[in-house]
């Protein structure tokens, strides 16, 4: 395990509990001990991790990082798999992949769609694109992170592609969650007493929205008799105005009202929510 910061620490961790046998390296040395009490294996040095193991299972902040850890042990890598589970961009995850060939080094690019104390559990999530014999030969180990590994597709950056699509909809989400409490205290109300109600609306209203747009997206055509982007337009401009007067920032909400109020200016009012993705996707 290379990098044991909050993520590569609790990735160590999951494995020891598995009872693999693990070598640790971090450029901080301090942050292995821990591990070494539960029973990991310390390396010296990255050569010493890089020769320790066959599977390399890296977690750093950034590519920019790996890159500084693994090039001067470039000549020992031929033949290792390498398992990248740092955070980057497709274009990142590409440029990497091409770089273990380069070092005659096997590829997987992966994300974690967890927090650290998450990993390891059945319903834990997990992104892969690369090289699919690599992921089919070392499925079970690269399991004991996360129950729920998919094998995106030969692409290296897929995974990354299927990372922040999914991020988009938790920190859009969560922000607008955090609109509507402060929305709440605004009036004193605590933010505790929509979360009753939080499952409902997500369930019935939230996903099927999300289904249902997916759907016209691929289909790319956006009727609607339900619920138009001419409605919506007027009722973002009503929650931008209703957060002022309550006191509070619009600010997690303008973006919005401008993209819906742009596509009913260019003459699609009547569609449907979905049609937002025209806007979103001009270049
Ligand atoms: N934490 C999460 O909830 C979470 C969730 C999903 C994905 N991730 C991803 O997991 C990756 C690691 O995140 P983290 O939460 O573990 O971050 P972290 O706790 O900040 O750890 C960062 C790691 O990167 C190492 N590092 C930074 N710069 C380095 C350099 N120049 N050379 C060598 N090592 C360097 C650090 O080593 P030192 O200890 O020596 O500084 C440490 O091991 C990131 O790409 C992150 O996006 C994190």
């Amino acid at each position: 395990m290379i990098g044991l910061g909050m993520m590569g620490s609790a990735l160590a961790g999951a494995y020891l509990r598995a009872d693999h046998r693990t070598t640790v390296w971090n450029r901080s040395a301090g942050k292995a001990d821990a591990l070494v009490a539960q029973g990991a294996s310390r390396a010296d040095t990255i050569a010493d991790a890089v020769a320790a193991s066959d599977v390399l299972v890296a977690c750093v902040v950034d590519y920019r990082s790996l890159y500084e850890i693994l090039d001067p042990v470039r000549e020992s890598l031929a033949g290792k798999v390498i398992v990248n589970l740092t955070s980057g961009v497709p274009a990142d995850a590409r440029g990497a992949a091409q770089w273990a060939r380069s070092v005659g080094a096997h590829y997987l690019d992966g994300y974690l769609m967890t927090v650290p104390p998450a990993v390891g559990l059945p319903q834990t999530l997990l992104f892969y694109g690369g090289a699919k014999e690599v992921f089919d030969a070392h499925e079970s180990t690269l399991r004991v992170l996360g129950g729920n590994s998919v094998f995106l597709g030969e692409d290296p950056g897929t995974a990354s592609l299927y990372d922040l699509a999914l991020l988009g909809i938790l920190w859009s989400s969560l922000a607008g969650a955090l609109h509507g409490f402060a929305l709440l205290a605004s009036e004193g109300v605590p933010a505790a007493a929509l979360t009753p109600f939080v499952e409902s609306w997500i369930t019935h209203v939230v996903l099927p929205s999300i289904r249902g747009a997916a759907q016209q997206v691929d289909a790319g055509g956006y009727a609607t008799t339900v619920s138009t982007v001419g409605l919506n337009a007027a009722g973002l401009a009503t929650m931008v105005e209703a957060s002022r007067s309550q006191g509070i920032r619009p600010d997690v909400m303008v973006p919005i009202r401008d993209i819906l109020r742009e596509r009913a200016a260019d003459g699609h009012g009547d569609e449907a929510l979905a049609s937002m993705i025209e806007v979103i996707r001009t270049p």
